[in-house]
């Protein structure tokens, strides 16, 4: 039998909007009293068996309780709450523990509910949480019914926010239920890390293999038991090919009740390096024994990298310059708002991928850990971040518990203690606070520097840091203080010897598809009035229009080609551009009837905007060229601009038949052109030494004749109930061409072992309910969602539309569910149930 089982507790909550007026349930004191929480131990009775939650609503979790209502109102704010409404609810859950569980230590884990929840168990309160970022889990062994129902109520108090961004709200991750032997590894109780032999840098200079790297792993245990005597710990890595590479143990002696951590220490020979372009993970099996019994058993993967920082050459990635080619995001997704599974978040970090991003920033809070298991997957750096720089101890708590729960992921090459502190960051308080998390930092990871987002007026407050005796580690500057392009060189002579990375960057914002003014927009009265001060408008032209030229940004950004142009220098390790997806909330410059950001450069359904080929134009290594718009207008004969982005030396625009010369293109510079649109089709060609290596073109659509249904997530399905299935929906003419202006409302049926979790279409003006089964195409696009069931088998997507051809899909589940679900009291033997217990709790 295995000994450490971690059941999935995700499946068959009940949802309760609103706070409780009454949680009292019919035991000692609780008839009497409404809440009668905090009198007595055990007191919560919407935590027992048997309170009446007949009206509550059957949900899973992740659950974004902000999406699931749905209801943007222009009552609410608009930044952050996107105008969807904070609120107080409660969340319920039936489970059966086994009797022969009696004696282990059973815990209850959450990776991230937003935000300040209470969790009770079987009536008892079990703990407190604050953040809605970081994880936490509580043991729950005492106050268990084994053999019995139990029940675990949450409530969650989001009223407050905690940053000026939508914020899911709920128990909006994964939830699970662990139990192992009361000896055991604990929670985020191991640290592996590696150490690279002294001369590397030469051998990486000399393109030699590293013959070897010496391996730490601390071990933290638990002992909840009687026993003093010896434990015996065993560590092996199995190399990313599967080949056992390395074993050792260890001794120690442990006394009752005691808790103890001890250190492994070995040497891996030949070491296979994680890298963004060979992500290869080594696996860590840790086994603890007592008298040659396995007491736990724990598996977690690393990755063996070098990474270096320079002042003068920035980032060295296993002896390699590499430029960070970063994107900030927030945690949203059309559809499924921030209660984002694995799969989605797995869909994410691939379409960053494949745009040659190569780095993520966590902005600005504790992610979900399925982030960063994409990220080691996939081959992204990450830069983890903590949601507030503070030395109170809730903030230092915060930050112990992200690094120990993150700081074994070979992804993560940087952390953040903070972002914008504008209130302390030029004060002695700032600085007294950042040199005590710097250290903090230090101790809790000694292989990996840190860094801050510091803005506003960044050079003199950096100057303020060094004056007062405040080195970071690594500069992060966000922005340029108000376009101040040349700050970096100034900062650079000033402090030659540091090594400077962009955090957070670009902040152009765009609409995808939308290249004319859109007459909903025209009007200033759906403008902010803080925009009236602080919004650019790069193309006068274009003044009230976030179009899809990216030509609007506030007064600290950029567009996307002085982005990358102002980072093109060696000493400056890359940035970070703000952001990859669009999100709710922040919809700054606009105000109601917006509700989404247009920061993004890729949208909120993960539909690539302008902004983001630019990026992926220059991201990508192999030729690449970028033409925009699209060239399906009804204004024939008026103005349309068409714009070139290339990384080839050379380029040539064909329109309609005639051709506008070939000319050079400078490295982050457009090719403009101003044409009388008719009908037809453009061309953009890229040539490298006089040869052509790429084109893009685009065809004017006629009406539009039917659906077409393209499946854009790539994974393997699993029938785990859980992992979602990324449709894109198009409409095309009779000759296949997609209409990039279509608007068709399409509505979508689902059969077989699949459900619709909802839909988006990225437009920042639209207020449908994200689980709908219908949406109207957004300039030409809209994206559903489906997920598995818990069945292996097909799925049959349909799409229909008044006066267009239908289209039907069909997906293939083949992998069954590698999870086990918490039992349910309906699989459970009750025989041993007795009613009275069931009344008062158990008590
Ligand atoms: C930055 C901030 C981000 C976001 C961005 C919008 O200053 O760090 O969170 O608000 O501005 O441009």
């Amino acid at each position: 039998m295995k000994k450490r089982m971690a059941y999935n507790m995700n499946f068959d909550w009940q949802y309760h909007d609103g706070d409780l007026e009454t949680t009292a349930y019919e035991s000692v004191h609780e008839t009497r009293f409404k809440s009668p929480i905090w009198m007595k131990a055990g007191n919560c009775g919407v935590a027992k068996w048997g309170y009446d939650t007949s009206h509550w609503d059957n949900i899973n979790v992740p659950h974004d309780f902000r999406v699931y209502r749905g209801e943007y109102d222009p009552e609410n704010v608009p930044e952050p709450e996107g105008f969807l409404k904070m609120g107080i609810v409660w969340y319920r859950k039936a489970f059966f523990v086994d009797k022969s569980h009696e004696g282990k230590c059973i815990s209850i884990e959450f990776d991230g509910v937003y935000r300040d929840s209470e969790i009770y168990v079987n009536g008892h309160f079990v703990g407190r949480h604050l953040s809605g970022y970081t994880s936490f889990h509580y043991d729950i062994s005492d106050v268990i019914r084994y053999g019995q129902p139990n029940v675990v109520a949450v409530r969650v108090n989001a009223t407050n926010y905690e940053g000026w961004w939508y914020e899911a709200a709920g128990i909006y991750r994964d939830v699970r239920l662990v139990i192992t032997e009361p000896i055991y590894v604990k929670k985020d109780g191991i640290f592996v890390r590696t150490y690279m032999p002294m001369n590397s840098s030469k051998l990486f200079r000399e393109r030699k293999e590293i013959p070897s790297v010496l391996l730490k792993a601390d071990i933290d245990m638990g002992n909840d038991t009687s026993y003093e005597g010896m434990l015996k710990v065993e560590i092996e890595v199995v190399d990313p090919y599967g080949v056992s590479v390395m074993s050792n143990y260890d001794t120690v002696k442990v006394d009752a009740y005691e808790d103890k951590i001890i250190t492994l220490e070995d040497v891996i020979i030949g070491p296979k390096l994680w890298d963004i372009d060979s992500p290869r993970l080594y696996t860590l099996f840790v086994t603890i024994k007592k008298d040659d019994q396995v007491m736990d058993t724990q598996t977690l993967t690393f990755g063996i990298k070098d990474v270096q920082f320079t002042s003068q050459k920035g980032i060295y990635l296993n002896g390699r310059s590499i430029k960070i080619q970063g994107v900030c995001v927030h945690d949203d997704f059309a559809a499924v708002g921030g209660a984002l599974t694995e799969s989605t978040i797995r869909h994410k970090i691939q379409i960053l991928k494949n745009m040659g991003c190569n780095a993520y920033r966590c902005s600005h809070n504790p992610p979900s850990p399925y982030l960063l298991k994409a990220c080691d997957d996939i081959g992204i750096l990450v830069m983890d971040e903590v949601r507030l720089m503070s030395t109170a101890d809730e903030y230092i708590q915060q930050m112990t518990d992200l690094f120990k729960r993150d700081r074994n992921h070979a992804s993560i090459f940087i952390w953040s203690i903070g972002n914008e502190e504008m209130n302390i960051h030029g004060t002695p308080t700032g600085v007294r606070i950042m040199k005590k998390l710097q250290r903090l930092a230090h101790r809790l990871d000694d292989t990996r520097p840190i860094t801050y987002g510091n803005n506003c007026n960044w050079y003199d407050i950096t100057k303020f840091h060094e004056n007062h005796d405040f080195h970071i580690d690594v500069f992060g500057f966000n922005y340029y203080v108000n376009r101040q392009f040349d700050l970096y060189d100034k900062i650079h002579a000033e402090y030659p010897d540091r090594c400077i990375l962009g955090t957070e960057n670009g902040s152009g914002q765009s609409t995808r598809g939308q290249y004319l003014p859109r007459e909903e927009e025209l009007n200033p009265g759906y403008y902010s009035e803080r925009s009236k001060t602080t919004s650019i408008w790069a193309n006068p032209k274009r003044k009230y229009n976030v179009s899809a030229y990216t030509e609007s940004y506030p007064l600290w950004g950029s567009t996307p080609l002085e982005t990358l142009k102002a980072a093109d220098k060696n000493y400056v390790a890359g940035y970070f551009v703000w952001t990859g997806f669009d999100y709710r909330g922040e919809i700054f410059p606009f105000t109601w009837p917006s509700v989404i950001s247009r920061y993004g450069i890729i949208d909120l359904c993960g539909f690539m905007k302008d902004s983001g080929h630019q990026y992926r134009v220059h991201w990508t290594k192999e030729p690449s060229i970028h033409l925009m718009p699209h060239w399906t207008f009804d204004c024939v004969g008026e103005e349309i601009e068409v714009v070139i982005t290339a990384n080839t030396q050379e380029i040539e625009f064909i329109c309609n038949g005639t051709s506008y010369g070939r000319k050079p293109i400078a490295p982050f510079e457009a090719a403009h052109y101003f044409v009388h649109y008719e009908p037809g089709e453009i061309i953009a060609l890229g040539y490298n030494d006089g040869i052509e290596v790429v084109r893009e073109s685009h065809k004017t659509a006629s009406e539009p004749k039917c659906i077409q249904l393209q499946l854009v997530s790539d994974y393997a399905l699993r029938a785990n109930g859980e992992d979602t299935i990324m449709v894109q929906v198009k409409v095309l003419d009779a000759f296949g061409i997609d209409n990039p202006s279509a608007s068709n409302r399409i509505d979508f049926q689902v059969e077989g072992v699949g459900e619709i979790v909802g839909c988006g279409n990225g437009d920042p003006l639209c207020h449908d309910h994200d689980h709908n089964h219908h949406r109207a195409l957004f300039n030409g696009l809209a994206l559903v969602v489906l997920k598995t069931t818990r069945q292996t088998g097909t799925i049959r997507l349909t799409a229909s539309s008044d006066g267009l051809m239908s289209d039907t899909m069909y997906i293939q589940v083949t992998e069954k569910a590698d999870d086990q679900l918490v039992p349910a009291v309906k699989d459970a033997t009750l025989e041993v149930y007795d009613t009275k217990d069931a009344a008062d709790g158990g008590l």
